[in-house]
């Protein structure tokens, strides 16, 4: 056995995870029944990745509306009767020693399926994407009350935390731009304003101990996109208001398309997620191309990240954690009926 780091515990509030591997939000676009509840498709594929030995699963974008979703075949938590399908993934993800988070968002301009899409202004993601429709001062209210809904509805769930969706050029990442949110009412003069309202009334809704995640693009990518110390400073505000763990990737936000590109190698986001960490003294996840073992390690190692989320790896394994923990740690403790493997 060798010392590492990946195969260690990590606690914040009252979330123990018994290693640092997170399994990052994944959409798989596959409600076919379009009411926004899992079916035996998310089953089998979060309680694999449980088996798997992830510490920490977060469940994919569950939108806080059916307007809000990418495409009608997204999970949604609007309605009380998408409560118990969510449960038994829960429960059964409990069984194998993970915790389970969810990522609850709304798709803002990026909903692709709504006959009309909404958002800050009106300003379009793209030439494949329809012009939104600028929120009123009511139905903000009316977004925030829904993320609010969703949230109690996550926590009946038995969800053990929570992770609010703000990167990727969703809807409080739209209203954290200033590029995309061009409003000149107080949603538009502090561009944090939306996603602050959404982070208080969630808190509203979950137990005291339990961490909040926020996911945020700590930069964009766009013509005249924002740059980290717009990041930091959102992040600033958003953990002032009670965010507990920032999960930090970048970009998503559409076009124009700008000079910047996002990075395609390894570890391309760990210096923004040691970035944000550094300026807030505040947990952070650290993902994107950390699926060599070896870097995801390092990522905790040198204190990069306090933990690391991998997806597409996962996708391809669903055993990833398992694996990852025997190539740097020279042992792994599968499920005792995978034991004779190991
Ligand atoms: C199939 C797929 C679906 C994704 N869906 C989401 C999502 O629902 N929410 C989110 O924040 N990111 C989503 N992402 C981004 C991933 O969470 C992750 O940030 C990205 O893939 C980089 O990590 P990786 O290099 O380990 O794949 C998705 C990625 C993939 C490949």
């Amino acid at each position: 056995m060798t010392v590492n780091h990946l195969d260690t515990p990590f606690a914040i509030k009252n979330l123990e995870l018994k290693n640092r591997i997170v399994m990052a939000p994944m959409c798989q676009y596959s409600v076919e029944a379009k009411d926004g509840a899992p079916n035996d498709w998310h089953f089998v594929h979060y309680v694999s990745r449980a088996v798997g030995g992830a510490g920490l699963i977060i469940m994919e974008m569950t939108d806080v509306d059916p307007d809000g979703r990418i495409t009608d075949l997204d999970l949604g938590l609007w309605s009380d009767e998408q409560i118990p399908a969510f449960k038994r993934i829960i429960s059964e993800v409990h069984n194998y020693g993970a915790k389970i988070g969810i990522q609850i968002a709304h798709a803002g301009r990026k909903a692709e399926d709504a006959d009309q899409p909404v958002g800050p202004s009106a300003i379009s993601a793209g030439p494949r994407y329809k012009t939104p429709r600028p929120l009123s001062t009511d139905e903000i209210k009316w977004i925030v009350q829904q993320f609010k809904e969703a949230a109690r509805r996550a926590v009946e769930a038995g969800v053990d935390t929570i992770e609010i969706h703000g990167a990727h050029g969703y809807l409080v990442h739209q209203f954290h731009s200033p590029g995309i949110n061009i409003r000149e009412d107080e949603y538009g003069q502090d561009p944090a304003r939306f996603g602050v309202e959404v982070i208080q009334a969630i808190k509203r809704v979950m137990p005291a101990d339990m961490p909040l995640i926020m996911r945020i693009s700590a930069i964009e990518y766009m013509d005249n996109g924002y740059d980290l110390n717009h990041g930091i400073q959102m992040s600033r505000q958003y953990h002032a208001a009670g965010v507990d763990v920032f999960h930090v990737s970048s970009g998503g936000e559409g076009g124009p398309a700008g000079k910047l590109q996002p990075g395609n190698y390894p570890g391309y986001q760990v210096p923004f997620a040691r970035a944000i960490k550094e300026a807030l003294n505040v947990p952070v996840i650290a993902v994107g191309m950390l699926d060599d073992p070896k870097l995801a390690e390092a990522t905790v190692a040198n204190e990069d990240a306090d933990l690391v989320a991998v997806a597409r790896g996962m996708l391809r394994d669903p055993y990833w954690a398992l694996h990852a923990i025997q190539a740097v740690k020279g042992e792994a403790v599968p499920q005792k009926q995978y034991a004779r493997a190991y």
